[in-house]
């Protein structure tokens, strides 16, 4: 799948694919503390505790799951149409968050290193569990950049089912072992390996998660790879 060379002091390793896959939440951008924010202050409201550790289990994971992972310290039972409400009122506080961002918001590093691998000849999309996809894509000006999206709105089940990697991989029409995931959630890890492609870890509980192909220095540590 991949080889490394050596090359004076350096251990180079090199991946030989046609396509990166890209996570949204906390790899593109930083909304995964968007997402934080959103469900603590939710948390806090209901009585819940919640903290960074917790959170690290939402990544990567669709709303609902995220909300039955916070309800595991509640000591009530809510009902569905109760759950729902729940979603639809951290959704709201998060969709202000989002509607703070602008293309500023995108680093220079992410947007440089994306332009240099589309000159390097790389196929490049979006496999995020987000509904709020389309909408985070445009707040940091980068609605059309992409060959492909795919996206919370597209699949039935979240990671760590490699559905939204499959879709995103089809939509480029590129087989999924051409094809590489960069990562910040263990469950993208996992979805990633189960749809036989390379799992690149970037920050997050992917990191060292011990499933990972590779772990990415920081997001132009890309650049070394491909
Ligand atoms: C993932 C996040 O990208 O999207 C998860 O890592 C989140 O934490 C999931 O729950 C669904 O997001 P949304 O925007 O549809 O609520
Ligand atoms: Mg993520």
């Amino acid at each position: 799948m991949h080889s490394g060379s050596l090359k004076g002091e350096k251990y180079f390793m090199k991946f030989e694919k046609k396509a990166i896959i890209f996570d949204l939440d906390g790899v593109i951008c930083f909304t995964d503390k968007f997402h934080y924010q959103a469900w603590k202050a939710l948390a806090d409201r209901l009585g819940i505790y919640f903290d960074e550790k917790i959170n690290d289990r939402l990544r990567g994971v669709s709303r609902m799951a995220s909300l039955e992972i916070i309800l595991e310290r509640s000591a009530e039972t809510y009902t569905q149409e109760q759950k729902e409400a729940f979603a639809e009122e951290k959704n709201n506080i998060y969709r202000e968050l989002l509607k703070t961002m602008s293309p500023a918001d995108l680093t220079d590093e992410v947007r440089d290193t994306l332009v240099e691998l589309r000159h390097r000849g790389y196929k490049l999309s979006i496999g995020s569990s987000s509904k709020n996809t389309k909408f985070i894509l445009e707040r940091i000006g980068l609605s059309d950049f992409f060959d492909a999206i795919a996206d919370g709105t597209d699949i039935s089940r979240s990671k760590p089912d490699p559905e939204v990697f499959l879709k995103s991989a089809a939509k480029l029409g590129v087989a999924p072992s051409d094809c590489a995931v960069v990562e910040d959630a263990k469950a993208g890890i996992e979805a990633a390996k189960a749809g036989g492609m390379a799992a690149l870890a970037l920050f997050g509980d992917a990191k060292d998660c011990g499933l990972e192909d590779y772990n990415l220095k920081s997001f132009s540590d890309l650049l070394n790879i491909f």
